[in-house]
């Protein structure tokens, strides 16, 4: 019993961990972290300089989170974003830093600052 008791937790704790981990890491830097900040800057649309297109987080990862979505560019699936539905969501630093660059310039227009991140990854993580 305590065996499996300390297994469930450890297994518990690596789900939750990378994402917990950063976003402590965040508020050390001064941020006050805020959910709801995260969802309406996950919602917001911006408008490419060059083309004049349309653009947002939903545009690649859908409006539902915790189904697939699509890749505007490439058509190629990608899963779920929220943890209860893909339970490899937010559990590699290297992989979050990398897409949050990659995803911030193509939808922003620029990378992300310390506050957005952290109030993504806290709407994220709770899904
Ligand atoms: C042009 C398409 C596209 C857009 C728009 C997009 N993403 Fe992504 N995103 C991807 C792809 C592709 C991946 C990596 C494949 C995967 O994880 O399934 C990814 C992965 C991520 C990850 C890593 C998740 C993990 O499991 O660690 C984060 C975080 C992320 N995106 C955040 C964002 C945010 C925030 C926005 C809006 C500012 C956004 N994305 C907009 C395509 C996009």
């Amino acid at each position: 019993m305590v065996t499996s008791a300390a297994i469930f937790f450890a297994a518990n704790v690596a789900v939750a961990g990378v994402a917990d981990e950063m976003i402590s890491e965040f508020q050390q830097q001064g941020v006050q972290v805020n959910a709801a900040a995260g969802k309406s800057f996950w919602e917001t649309t911006f408008i490419d300089k060059k083309t004049g297109q349309k653009r947002n987080c939903a545009s690649c990862h859908g409006d539902n989170l915790s189904q697939a979505g699509k890749h505007i560019k490439t058509g190629k699936v990608i899963e779920a974003m929220a943890p209860s539905a893909n339970a490899e969501r937010l559990t590699q630093r290297k992989k979050i830093n990398k897409w949050f660059k990659r995803n911030c310039k193509w939808t922003v227009g620029r990378e992300c600052t310390a506050q957005e991140k952290a109030d993504v990854l806290a709407f994220l993580k709770v899904l």
